[in-house]
């Protein structure tokens, strides 16, 4: 299987309960590497801009304001299958439905505060990737 990077974010929910370094134990033991990290803030026009394709959708608005509500930590993961393998550590979107295990069963809130982000496929990594880090930020 083919070196993937793909695009993470710990979301405010995590961060204000201090779960960063409980998550990202969990891509290291799953087998991915960090190659880049920063903690920030987004704006809402970065958040507005980085979630652009769910604008349309009823939640949009109130997603934009919690993932401005407090610090994010976006993350580039590396690994074998990085994509597919983040998220199934991440586990699905509603925590009500993850797998034991996962980030999302142990640790959202809700199908919003549900911790982390992970790209969904190739195309959308490297635009995600791409949002956050230049080449010279990611050491692999
Ligand atoms: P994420 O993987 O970051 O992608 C979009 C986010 O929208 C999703 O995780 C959820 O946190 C959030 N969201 C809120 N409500 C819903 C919903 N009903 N369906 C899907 N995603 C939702």
């Amino acid at each position: 299987m083919a070196v993937e990077r793909t695009l993470s974010i710990i979301k405010p929910d995590a961060t204000r309960r201090n779960l960063t370094g409980k998550i990202i134990a969990k891509f290291e033991d799953a087998g991915l590497r960090v190659v880049a990290s920063r903690r920030i803030r987004l704006s809402q026009a970065e958040a507005e801009a980085f979630y652009g394709v769910h604008k349309e959708r009823p939640f949009f608005k109130d997603l934009v304001q919690f993932m401005i509500s407090g610090p994010v930590v976006v993350q580039v993961l590396e690994g074998e299958g990085a994509i597919q393998k983040n998220r199934d550590v991440m586990g699905a979107t509603n925590p009500a439905n993850a797998a034991a295990g996962t980030i999302r069963k142990e640790f959202a809130e809700s199908i919003e505060a549900n911790s982390v982000h992970g790209s969904d496929a190739p195309e959308t990594a490297a635009n995600e990737i791409k949002f956050f880090f230049r080449d010279l930020d990611i050491v692999g």
